[in-house]
């Protein structure tokens, strides 16, 4: 139960566990992780997909026979492990030429080069099987508000969106587009800084269907804001096409830890949605179980692997405690007390409009007064999650 099969669909970035630990202050602190090995590795593990920018599987400026050669040796590594490639992703942001941004750059110039280098990686991930095409635009932003005209922007996103829908479409790709929110970091503001604002802008697209979100745990996090609220109102517009899995500490930079390494009870509640908040209690999420953290910069390669497992170890460990929490009497019982069922019914009856509920002698002799002295029990019903967290329970 707590070991990690491929129906679990534990998923990893090769830009994850490959992460050398540079950082703004600090070099390199392990060497060079090869994509065949990591494919081996993540195979051995219990984790059934890994994800990659094409920089990560192919140098910038790889030469066609060099980009061919490297791709081969991934497809060879894939056929000998049975590991799938269920999500691709465009690099618009190391190169100096995105220092702007790639869609929303103030140079045309880079604008149409970062295009090109997006539809020729959606025709690769077509090509390998992916469904999902993340965009994470980390450059989409600016540092000076004089500097960036947010309303020009947004229409060159939405005209790269456009285009890239219209790609798919043409090319009769199984393939959709997950936007990735991030508040902050690399740019001082980045574009689309949380789910809602992606949600807000996918409605405005030339194919909204085509195009999700693929939320990030420390990011909604490093807004200050609640990622289990962030994903249930994802799923409630039908968006949640992928997730990004890791751990985050208040409100500080892009911490990337392993998943439930920072805000653990926020963990549980996403995992808890997740794996027990469809319908009858099922999965309310049936996609790729997605890690996207960084190895810390102290590990060596055993810390990374290690680093990789305690993420689906937790995920599972997470599951299960969801699982025992949703099981116990005593908890069924606290939720109905506290109402939470309650807020399921619909609050008009059947047929009825304004007129009647305006009309509705009960209304008019309801006691306000008495009913603001009910106790919810919230504390009560949330420190049963924490026991059975505990493992108390
Ligand atoms: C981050 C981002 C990135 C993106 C990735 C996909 O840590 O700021 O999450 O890791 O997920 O680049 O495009
Ligand atoms: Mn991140
Ligand atoms: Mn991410």
């Amino acid at each position: 139960m707590l070991t990690p099969t491929p129906a679990d669909k534990f998923s990893f970035g090769l830009w994850t566990v490959g992460w050398r630990g540079r950082d703004p202050f600090g070099d390199a602190t392990r060497p060079e992780l090869d994509a065949v090995e990591a494919v081996h590795q993540l195979a051995a593990i219990g984790a059934y997909g890994m994800t990659f920018h094409d920089d990560d599987l192919i140098p910038f400026d790889a030469s066609a026979a060099e980009r061919q050669r490297r791709i081969d040796r991934l497809r060879q590594a894939l056929a000998d492990t049975g590991l799938v490639v269920p999500m691709v992703t465009t690099n618009l942001f190391t190169h100096p030429v995105f220092k702007d941004g790639g869609f929303t750059s103030n140079d045309r110039t880079v604008r149409r080069f970062a295009l090109r280098k997006v539809l020729r990686n959606v025709e690769l991930a077509a090509e390998l099987g992916a469904r999902t095409f993340v965009l994470w635009g980390g450059r989409e932003g600016s540092e000076y508000d004089s500097a960036k005209d947010v309303r020009a922007a947004l229409d060159r996103y939405r005209e790269s969106l456009d285009l890239l829908t219209e790609f798919v479409r043409d090319r009769g790709y199984d393939l959709r587009f997950a936007l990735e929110p991030k508040p902050n970091e690399p740019r001082g503001d980045i574009l689309l800084p949380t789910v809602g604002h992606a949600l807000a802008f996918i409605g405005t697209l030339a194919h909204p269907d085509l195009v999700g979100v693929n939320p990030e745990v420390g990011h909604e996090q490093m807004a200050g804001l609640n990622v289990t609220h962030g994903i249930a109102q994802a799923l409630w517009h039908g968006k949640l096409f992928h997730i990004d899995l890791n751990g985050q500490r208040g409100i500080k930079f892009d911490q990337d830890l392993v998943f439930g390494h920072g805000d653990l009870l926020n963990a549980f509640s996403l995992v808890d949605l997740l794996e027990s908040g469809g319908p009858d209690g099922g999965p309310a999420y049936d996609g790729p179980r997605h890690f996207d953290f960084k190895p810390s910069r102290t590990e060596d390669i055993e810390g990374v692997w290690a680093a990789a497992a305690a993420n689906m170890r937790t995920y599972l460990l997470l599951k299960e405690r969801a699982r025992a929490f949703r099981a116990d009497p005593e908890v069924q019982q606290a939720l109905s007390a506290s109402g939470v069922d309650d807020l399921r019914r619909p609050t008009l009856e059947h047929g009825e409009g304004y007129e009647q509920l305006l009309a509705d002698p009960d209304l008019a002799a309801f006691d306000a007064d008495k009913a603001g002295e009910r106790g919810y029990g919230f504390v009560r019903l949330h420190q049963l999650a924490v026991e059975h967290l505990l493992g108390a329970r």
